[in-house]
């Protein structure tokens, strides 16, 4: 989750990884920090908080020198303190930054603490500092002292590290957090992601499983899990960094849910045809897979999560395949049971989510079929380790909450449903096309109630608890408008299926608890109806959002808002506008963290 970011150069690196951490301060913003090294000696700066009390820090103080690394983190061992901030340091020799969690901390603390080592943090990060230290009293260099150190955690890593003695080289090691090492010309870089580095270069080498490099200015020397010396690919990035600016907006969840038309249409952009979609977008092989696909099981986190819960409404329905979809987090931990024929599919806006990446990495000795990845990070590990994949084209995302991501997912997702009904034969496709098609122009239309989704908002700002209410594929879609609800005006909101109502949360209802409810006119509508009776019978107050012709009426105990819909197999798409719009706005007036909110970040890096 952590953000890390180091180099090795002729001229001053600070401010370069200051302005790297603040494009990675979506990963995490309890507190920031940098070290420095220069004519011998370390200068280290940590600050509780975002990059910014950080970067004013550093303009108060020399921080000059040519070989540093800095990080902002997510606190997972230890409070966000100063003290628990990275670098950590062993004495005034060894400096350390970390992303992962390593599981075997205290029993390391434990014996560092036996040879006389003193911890000055609650982190588990510290104890790698020591050990690189306790290592480099027995070692020739710094690189194998890291590598007999980090040989002996358990967890996940990336760490870079640098000795003040020997500060033309740092080393840097990866072991289920990704790293990526950026080439400059006669200076050398690394960071937990290509965003931070593309200032200063366009040319990456993504450092795979257990790999341990030293990186001097003008030399990168990589080593793989068994200590054998290797050439990894490098790689020119066409990675475009365009969240700089907010634009007219005041919160990049609020320019990203305006963008959608445009990343919706990005996202479709040279993938349709005559036949429908374009069944390459998926990979090169993807025609003679998707011909032998008889099952597909879907996995991730959050609200990519969701929106594989509607792919499977989808998938049973118009490809008559089975498909199961599973939180990642659960998935890699249990003993599955894979039928014949099974594509995985991963689903994830970063493509470094710890969990889902897990699953993959399980799910290939498991006899799946293949492996299927929809993704917005071209280079991210789940693209590169997955046989296939379909890039989601939403662009940079920054808001913690997603939303641009998970619309483009559920696009990347309905295409799938055409290319398996294209090679399956299953059924008449003509239509899809064209309901992608105009999929833009509804989004751009459904923004236009963000003025009455803003007056709406208000009735929420004193409230503790919502309940989001749908049925089938907008289930999931009342789901994600209660994820979203909760995670940035932080109101407790759940999901139910409004059919599951009577069996249970029907007692939680009562004047202070609004009930939202996504109602388009499908087949599921009267019954749909019936659970809304169900709650105005009770006291409760809903505010339903609904096609012109499903035919609800707005009266004391009900806010009906017409969302402009076509009524089809993609209106869990258009649904999700509404419901991110009514989230923001609540944000607004509860005043939290919108684009940062509380305890999250944006790429869950550990597990
Ligand atoms: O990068 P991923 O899509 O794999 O991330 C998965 C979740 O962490 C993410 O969707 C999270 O739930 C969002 N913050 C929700 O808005």
């Amino acid at each position: 989750m952590c953000g890390i970011v180091g180099g090795v150069a002729q001229r001053d690196v600070a401010e370069i990884l200051i302005e790297g951490l603040r494009r990675l301060e979506y990963r995490g913003y309890d507190s920031a920090g940098l070290a420095v090294v220069h004519d011998g000696e370390i200068t280290r700066l940590r600050r509780l908080g975002k990059v910014k009390a950080l970067a004013e820090a550093a303009e108060q103080c020399d921080t000059s020198g040519g070989t540093g690394i800095a990080h902002t983190r997510w606190a997972t061992h230890g409070e966000p303190s100063e003290a628990n901030a990275h670098p950590h340091m062993s004495g005034e020799k060894i400096a350390l930054v970390h992303n992962g969690i390593i599981e075997n901390h205290s029993a390391l603390r434990r014996q560092l603490q036996s040879e006389g080592y003193h911890f000055s943090s609650d982190t588990d990060t510290e104890v790698i500092a020591h050990l690189v230290d306790l290592e480099l009293k027995n070692s020739d260099s710094l690189l194998e002292a890291t590598q007999k150190a980090v040989s002996q955690l358990e967890g996940a890593y990336g760490t870079v590290v640098f000795d003040k003695d020997n500060a033309d080289k740092i080393v840097v090691a990866r072991s289920g957090s990704p790293l990526v090492i950026g080439l400059g010309i006669g200076e050398n870089f690394v960071a937990s992601d290509q965003l931070a580095l593309l200032p200063v270069t366009r040319r990456f080498i993504f450092l795979e499983e257990g790999d341990v490099a030293e990186i001097s200015r003008r030399d990168v020397k990589i080593f793989d899990e068994h200590g054998k010396q290797v050439k990894r690919d490098i790689h020119e990035s066409d990675v475009h960094y365009d969240a700089g600016d907010k634009g007219p907006y005041r919160h990049y969840m609020l320019k990203e849910i305006h963008e959608q038309p445009q990343s919706i249409n990005d996202t479709l952009e040279g993938r349709l045809n005559d036949q429908g979609v374009v069944l390459q977008s998926f990979g090169s092989n993807a025609e003679s897979l998707l011909k032998e696909v008889k099952n597909i099981q879907i996995v991730a986190c959050g609200t990519s999560y969701h929106s594989g819960l509607v792919a499977r409404y989808w998938i049973e329905a118009m490809c008559g395949l089975p498909c199961q979809v599973e939180i990642a987090s659960e998935f890699r931990y249990r003993q599955t049971v894979v039928p014949e024929d099974s594509l995985l599919i991963t689903i994830s806006q970063s493509g470094e989510t710890a969990d889902t990446l897990a699953a993959l990495r399980k799910a290939k000795a498991e006899g799946f079929l293949a492996s299927l990845a929809i993704c917005n990070v071209a280079g991210s590990s789940l693209v590169r380790e997955s046989d296939m994949a379909f890039l989601t084209r939403a662009g940079t995302e920054i808001g913690v909450a997603s939303t641009k991501a998970f619309t483009t997912q559920l696009v990347a997702l309905a295409m799938l449903v055409s290319a398996v009904s294209q090679v399956k034969g299953s059924g008449d496709c003509s239509h899809l096309r064209r309901d992608l098609e105009h999929l833009p122009a509804l989004i751009e239309q459904n923004l236009k109630l963000a003025d009455s989704i803003e007056a709406l908002a208000e009735e929420f700002a004193d409230k503790h608890h919502a309940l989001f209410l749908g049925r089938g594929d907008q289930y999931p879609i009342a789901m994600e408008g209660a994820l979203k609800l909760k995670e940035i005006s932080y109101i407790h909101a759940e999901a139910y299926a409004a059919g599951e109502l009577k069996h249970g949360p029907l007692a939680l209802i009562d004047a202070d608890m609004p009930i939202i409810v996504v109602a388009p006119n499908n087949e599921l509508l009267e019954k749909l109806k019936s659970n809304v009776e169900e709650v105005r019978a009770r006291g409760g107050v809903l505010y339903v959002f609904a096609d012109e012709d499903a035919e609800f009426e707005s009266d004391d105990t009900m806010r009906v808002i017409t969302v402009p819909s076509m009524n089809n197999w993609l209106s869990p798409i258009v649904y999700t506008l509404p419901l991110q719009l009514l989230s923001y706005y609540v944000a607004i007036i509860k005043g939290t963290d919108v684009d940062q909110p509380r305890n999250l970040a944006k790429s869950v890096t550990v597990e």
